[in-house]
């Protein structure tokens, strides 16, 4: 039989736990018997989360803008889940669908802020103490944006193309330590996701996913949990996933009337 590795053995950080993919992969990790540190900035989930999941959850207030705070939070992680060898990069978002030269400036920060800076702070934070306990996993939470573009995108791919490259620089940067590097990369998943993008509208929300069958958060978990529990001498570099009913279009020619 193909021998995986045991998630008992895993202290998994995640970051983005209070709802979507991080939240369902903090359920499907505690389940297979790890130890999750479930990390957002809305307390009241993760105090939901953690009646849910019991004594192998941890939680934990946590802006990944704030590198200090994200320092100071893993500095005084009590024991058990103090030895973090499996950390989900997984807080972002997408704010607003408008075109670059109407979009307001502030959303563009934001997501750099989150999915750029906050996922290098993360990285940061967290790497040391894998490297000086022998090893340990990054995944990474991309996009399908950060490979096809499509009208409205352009910061949000720009963003999830970052964590396609860091997460392959990464790669190269850790060789010899035994670190895995692994960038998860979905397509049209129904989550909070669109509601965020939307600012809280809920018709222009629900209409990516209307009349079609979109991934779900448990999908998107599956694929999180499979490629760390593949045998060490594994490293999956990158999982590119769509929902079936999801493809790719053709170039987009603009033609004179
Ligand atoms: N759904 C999709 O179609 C899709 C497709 C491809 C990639 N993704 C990516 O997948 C990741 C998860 O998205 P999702 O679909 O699960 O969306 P979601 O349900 O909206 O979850 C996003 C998570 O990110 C957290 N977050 C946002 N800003 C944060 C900050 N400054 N500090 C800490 N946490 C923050 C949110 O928690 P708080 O608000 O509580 O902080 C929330 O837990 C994101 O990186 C997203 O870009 C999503």
């Amino acid at each position: 039989m193909y021998q995986t590795i045991d998630p008992k053995e895993f202290t998994v950080f995640i970051t983005g736990a209070t709802s979507g993919f991080g939240a369902a992969t903090a359920r499907r990790y505690v389940e297979a018997g790890a130890r999750v540190i479930a990390t957002g900035r809305r307390a009241e989930r993760l105090d939901e989360l953690k009646a849910e999941l019991g004594e192998r959850c941890h939680v934990g207030v946590l802006d990944v803008r704030d590198f200090k705070a994200i320092e100071k939070f893993v500095a005084d992680l009590p024991a058990p889940f103090d030895a973090i060898n499996v950390v989900i990069a997984n807080a972002g978002l997408a704010l607003g669908l408008e075109p670059a030269a109407e979009v307001d400036i502030t959303d563009w920060e934001t997501m750099v802020d989150t999915n750029v800076k906050g996922l290098m702070y993360t990285i940061r934070a967290l790497l040391p103490g894998m490297i000086a306990r022998g090893g340990g996993h990054v995944v990474t939470v991309g996009s399908v944006a950060g490979d096809y573009p499509y009208p409205g995108g352009s910061v949000y791919g720009a963003t999830k193309a970052f964590v396609k490259q860091l997460a392959l620089n990464l790669r190269s940067d850790v060789q010899g330590k035994n670190i895995r590097v692994t960038n998860i990369e979905p397509g049209l998943t129904e989550t909070e996701f669109s509601l965020v993008r939307f600012k809280g509208d809920d018709s222009k929300a629900a209409a990516p996913y209307a009349n079609t069958e979109a991934m779900n958060a448990d999908d998107i978990a599956e694929s999180i949990v499979w490629s760390t529990i593949l045998p060490r001498h594994v490293n999956i570099n990158r999982v590119q996933m769509m929902a079936t009913t999801q493809a790719f279009a053709p170039f987009d020619i603009y033609r004179e009337d």
